[in-house]
């Protein structure tokens, strides 16, 4: 696996493979990779003949409260995974790189109303800093494919809304969420979780398949199904356990707006803090 860290190395690669009529597929990462990003790279193999993977910390999609500076930074441990995975090429930029006006005179790329609640109330700010960070970096690899993890579903989404919206020439490809046994999602920062924590941790996953549950028995049985009331009852569940819920709701799979009864293509989204970690999970529920 080659690395490159400035914008002309990475398009001469690209070029050189477009011209041998060859097809690349990208999977973006901020590092500190484990056995879920790994998956996109074995997913991202099934799609295209070359894969381009990059490692940068966006600087745009924390917020002032978030610590940037802590962001776990593995690079060379990154790399020996990466090229065990067969990925070609790693392109590794800087911020400088990415923002050489810094963030504040630097165009943005806004997603209305799939970025709105969930993650993007709890983090303002973070879904136009992904949204502006994948945008860019689409322009300088210019995949075929670009391979994304379902844990972060609404992420998948506002990332899938701009390429419609914006016509960009580019599939998305959303990834299942790989998960320790216990059920718990991947996550760099399950980092954070003492061992007690990582025993309760799992609950989360848990109430979110209660829930989904809840719901398909209520759809088999035609009852008018109370979604606020049932991720009520999960979060409940969920806190007893000693975390604390952030958000929990029944949603549209697609435009994640509150789900009605009408649909049939539901996404269960959450967030939970347990001790340092605030863990995110998702379960997809299809009526129909
Ligand atoms: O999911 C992530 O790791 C990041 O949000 C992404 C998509 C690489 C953009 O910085």
């Amino acid at each position: 696996m080659k690395t490159v860290s400035q914008i002309s190395e990475l398009r001469a690669q690209v070029k050189a493979w477009r011209q041998q009529g060859l097809t690349v597929a990208f999977v973006p990462t901020m590092g500190n990779l484990h056995a879920g990003h790994i998956s996109l790279v074995d997913e991202a193999h099934k799609h295209a003949d070359k894969i381009v993977a990059s490692i940068f910390v966006n600087p745009m999609q924390f917020g002032v409260n978030e610590d940037i500076d802590n962001y776990p930074r593995t690079m060379s441990d990154d790399q020996q995974k990466l090229t065990a995975a067969g990925t070609d090429l790693l392109f590794t930029p800087t911020p400088d790189i990415i923002y050489p006006k810094g963030l504040t005179k630097q165009s943005f790329v806004e997603v209305p109303n799939v970025s709105d609640g969930y993650c993007g109330e709890s983090r303002p700010g973070h879904f136009r800093g992904v949204a502006t960070v994948v945008c860019k970096l689409f322009n300088l690899v210019q995949p075929d494919v670009a391979c994304f993890g379902l844990k972060d579903y609404q992420q998948v989404q506002v990332i899938q809304t701009m390429v419609e919206d914006l016509s960009m020439p580019i599939t998305i490809v959303p990834v299942a969420t790989s998960r320790e046994e216990s059920g718990l999602a991947l996550s760099s920062r399950n980092g954070y979780l003492t061992a007690d924590e990582k025993e309760a941790a799992p609950v989360l996953q848990q109430n979110l398949q209660w829930l989904a549950d809840q719901i398909s028995i209520g759809f088999a049985k035609s009852d008018s199904i109370d979604f606020i009331g049932l991720a009520r009852q999960a979060a409940k569940a969920i806190n007893h356990a000693g975390l604390h819920t952030d958000y929990l709701h029944v949603c549209h799979a697609k435009t994640l707006q509150p789900a009605s009864e009408d649909d049939t293509q539901l996404v269960i989204l959450a967030a939970a803090h347990c001790g340092k970690a605030r863990l995110i999970d998702n379960l997809q529920v299809s009526l129909a």
